[in-house]
């Protein structure tokens, strides 16, 4: 329907022009004003639309046209007036009060749809100027329904997904999720528009997925309730080592690896009855979901080396043998050469070189090697074990926690020994000492230090000297002061000269 086109020029005069600018710049000012200032370029929209309904006004003022360029024109200076000031209103709306209230950035969805109907009421209004009745296309044309409905049928099932997505929030901008079968697509989301969500997933790859795919979707948001997600890592031991004891081994090797959180703590089940052994399912929590396949690494690294520590190894496929023959005379060499490795790494020891020869063959025959992976926890401060170690190769950091936190008291290579009080005093653990770097530690135990102190009593003496200025070292360290005095170290060696003789009962 058309209606009696009244010529702009006519339906408003000059001064009805310059308070509409005027109105529309006080607006601008404020909506400026009152913009946070991260979103003060938006201001630029309006301003150019309200610059553009000054060049058509003039354009009209200044010459009197006719006919289509008239309507046009009349059409053009009417509609970019209003986008200019409904494009400000949506930003004050927006932008300033929901924001505020609200306090964080409204979704983009939200945003594009209020401003799109913002634009579509403020053509449609603006084309009675052209001398059509708004209401008229609205209702009369089915054909033009159809034709529309038909054509944007995918995308307002994408503009409705994306309403419903945002109206039931199962997740969030920034949130991280997995829409997808397949854990590529696993991701962090970045945006949520009126026809897509776009997912930047953790091979720095931009996924954009239909509203509508997303809203059909099982989502898995690994944000929230909370980051912590679990994972599983599968492992074969042999059948000959005991559920039990692997499930331990296992257990305590999930437990400080990098990444794993201690609560809610790894388990372990049987999985199956495999062809070459026993079969082990590890699981435990992580909230590194974005790095989860190197905490799975790091799982299966310590559970290698929890597993090489207690002998027990992981086995090979049943079906292939492995024809290994050595002679009696190389394994002898081997064997040799393994002894006096050993017996130079006891030779490092200071109060071990006083050892007659006897016992120091007893106490190669008597230690065994045990590797750590980086980072693993030797002796926890506090714990009651009672093994003194060797560093053969590697390295090892003590560390004692007092009330200040956690203090480095020293690192120790290649030669040094730790562990040598509770080995000598059954006192529980003085510090804890972490692997700083894959180590190879030579440990001695209590029940094989006890005949050579039997032998050589006077061993204690010196032994008690070395603890006495080892632990005069940590309390200086304790009490932040410079290392106590000699005296102090005599009385302290005294002191655990007396312990190491009732912890061996020694006469
Ligand atoms: P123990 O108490 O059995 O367990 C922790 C070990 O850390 C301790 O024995 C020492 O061997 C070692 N340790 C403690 N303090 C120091 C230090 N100041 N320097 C080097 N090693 C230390």
């Amino acid at each position: 329907m058309t209606l009696d086109l009244v010529p702009y020029s006519q339906a408003h005069s000059t001064v009805d022009d310059i308070l509409g600018v005027v109105a529309a710049i006080a607006l601008l000012f404020v909506v400026f004003a009152l913009l946070p200032s991260r979103g003060r370029g938006r201001i630029r929209q309006p301003i150019v639309f309200l610059a553009l309904h000054v060049a058509a006004v003039g354009i009209l003022r200044l010459f009197p046209l006719d006919g289509a360029a008239n309507r046009f024109l009349s059409f053009a200076a009417v509609g970019f007036y209003w986008c200019a000031i409904g494009r400000s209103l949506v930003l004050l709306v927006l932008d300033v009060v929901l924001e505020r209230r609200n306090a964080q950035v409204l979704p983009k969805i939200m945003r594009d749809l209020t401003q799109g109907t913002v634009y579509a009421v403020a053509v449609l209004a603006s084309l009675r100027t052209t001398g059509v009745e708004p209401g008229s296309i609205l209702t009369t044309s089915a054909l033009l329904t159809a034709v529309v409905g038909l054509s944007l049928q995918e995308t307002l099932g994408n503009l409705f997904a994306g309403l419903a997505i945002q109206i039931q929030r199962p997740f969030d901008i920034g949130d991280l999720i997995q829409f997808d079968a397949d854990p590529s697509l696993a991701g962090r989301v970045v945006e949520v528009n009126w026809r897509a969500t776009k997912v930047l997933t953790f091979d720095h790859v931009e996924v954009t997925v239909p509203n509508a795919t997303m809203a059909k979707a099982p989502i898995r948001n690994h944000t929230k309730p909370t980051n912590i997600s679990r994972r599983s890592v599968s492992v074969s031991a042999p059948y000959d080592a005991s559920p039990e004891t692997v499930q331990q081994i296992l257990l305590s090797a999930a437990h400080g690896a990098p990444g794993v959180v201690a609560d809610p703590c790894p388990s372990v089940v049987t999985a199956n009855f495999g062809d070459s052994g026993i079969e082990y399912s590890v699981r435990f929590f992580t909230d590194r979901f974005q790095t989860r396949e190197v905490v799975d690494g790091a799982v299966r690294d310590r559970i290698w080396y929890a597993l090489a520590r207690s002998g027990i190894e992981i086995p090979y496929p049943i079906r292939t043998v492995h024809m290994h023959q050595i002679s009696a005379d190389a394994a002898q060499r081997t064997n040799g050469v393994r002894a006096a490795e050993r017996e130079r790494t006891l030779l490092a020891v200071d109060f071990l070189r006083v050892l007659p020869r006897e016992q120091l063959e007893h106490l190669v025959v008597k230690t065994s090697a045990r590797l750590f992976a980086p980072g693993e926890i030797v002796v926890r401060q506090a714990d009651t074990t009672a093994e003194m170690y060797i560093v053969e190769r590697g390295e090892v950091v003590v560390t004692l926690e007092n009330d200040a936190g956690e203090v480095e008291l020293a690192r120790l290579v290649s030669g040094d020994f730790f562990g040598e009080m509770a080995l000598m005093t059954g006192e529980p653990r003085s510090a804890t000492v972490k692997t700083s770097k894959e180590t190879s530690l030579l440990v001695i135990n209590h029940d094989a230090f006890k005949p050579i102190l039997d032998a050589v009593p006077e061993l204690a003496g010196h032994i008690s000297r070395v603890l006495a200025e080892r632990q005069s070292d940590r309390e200086a360290v304790a009490v932040q002061s410079q290392r106590v005095n000699e005296q102090q170290v005599y009385a302290k060696s005294s002191e655990l000269l007396g312990a190491i003789r009732s912890f061996f009962s020694l006469g």
